[in-house]
């Protein structure tokens, strides 16, 4: 079954073409990143305007690629939210629009479900993922930690009460004076830093429940810098590094910790990261490692493309977990909740 996708929730348009929930066919986006660098973050209005001229021309790069015409498309997915009002509307409207020109199923997908399902793609038959899987979430706009027990049983264990792990990561690159997205600017300053140079808080991992909280960390780094620069002082490179570094790190052993307490207390055969910090290389180390001791496999997605908002997620949610609607009941759902 061959399902185009399409996810238009934040700042990425992107539209994939997913075969079997597994094999990606063709999966494109148009990335808003240099635009949203020049304010530092993403303004919302900005971002709902630039899906429109290039959600069409990417349509149709997406079917030459893939080879397609429009009778080899089986159904159309696309994301219902959470996400950015504006910018749901955009994917929403034109998915409705080919669903019913075409006379296609059209399924809604959780965005947060979308990011979950990037780690079926590429896989081959005889490797799909084992139930049960503890699956951390971590993006700019979702920290979630979730239970799948089979495609159609997913319980929602716990998520940030404040901002997510990537607004961090985004919000201390901004702090450090490293750029946007932060998280792959804090990656590579890291490189060359010592993460135990500054100690810094591990938020709530003592806690019973599987909550999380960054905006104490990011607090921390605030305090730390300006007591650092008091008097006007700079930041030298060495000790950017190492904030750099000892902020990751921090991240990452909060995140790595919930998961396995998580994955333990569940018995899991499986603990995925998914996401756009699952692209970190510190976290994917540390998640492993820790795995590795406690002999769970860990999975995160085949391709860097697949752990940022992608369609192809999409695809392969809606193929999974089918949520056949009707395109005249369809409404975008900006805070739309984690379940399948
Ligand atoms: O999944 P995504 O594209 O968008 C949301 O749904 O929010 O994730 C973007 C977020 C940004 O906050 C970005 O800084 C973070 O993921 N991110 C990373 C890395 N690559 C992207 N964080 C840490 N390390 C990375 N390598
Ligand atoms: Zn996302």
């Amino acid at each position: 079954m061959r399902i185009l996708g399409i996810e238009t929730s934040c700042d990425e348009t992107a539209v994939a073409i997913v075969e079997d929930g597994n094999r990606v066919l063709a999966s494109l986006l148009n990335s808003q990143v240099k635009i949203h660098a020049a304010t530092g973050g993403i303004v919302p209005e900005v971002a709902a305007r630039e899906h429109i001229p290039v959600i069409l021309p990417l349509l149709q790069a997406v079917m030459k690629e893939a080879n397609c015409v429009w009778a080899d498309i089986d159904a159309i997915a696309v994301t219902q939210g959470p996400g950015l009002v504006g910018s749901l509307l955009t994917g929403m409207d034109t998915a409705k629009a080919l669903a019913l020109s075409y006379g296609l199923p059209l399924h809604a997908v959780n965005h947060i479900v979308g990011h979950i399902y990037a780690n079926w793609l590429d896989t081959t038959l005889d490797d799909q993922p084992k139930f049960p899987i503890v699956v951390l979430t971590a993006s700019g706009g979702h920290n979630e930690l979730a239970l799948i027990e089979n495609n159609h049983r997913l319980t929602f264990l716990g998520s940030t009460i404040d901002d997510a792990a990537g607004e961090a990561f985004d919000k201390a690159a901004r702090l450090l004076g490293l750029g946007y997205p932060g998280g792959p600017a804090i990656q590579k300053t890291a490189q060359n830093g010592n993460p135990a140079a500054f100690s810094l808080p591990r938020p709530m991992i003592n806690d019973a429940g599987f909550g999380f909280s960054f905006s104490g960390l990011k607090t921390a780094l605030l305090v730390t810098v300006k007591k650092l620069t008091a008097g006007g002082k700079g930041l030298t490179a060495t000790l950017t590094a190492d904030l750099a570094a000892s902020f990751q790190e921090a991240i990452a052993e909060t995140l790595v910790t919930k998961l396995l307490q998580a994955a333990r207390k569940y018995d899991a055969a499986e603990v995925h990261i998914a996401g756009g910090v699952s692209a970190n290389l510190r976290v994917r180390t540390l998640a492993g490692q820790w795995a590795e001791q406690a002999g769970i496999r860990l999975r995160y997605p085949q391709k860097p493309h697949y752990c940022t908002d992608n369609a192809a997620m999409i695809a392969a949610a809606a193929y999974f977990h089918p949520r056949l609607t009707a395109p005249d009941k369809l409404v975008v759902e900006p805070n739309l909740a984690l379940a399948i």
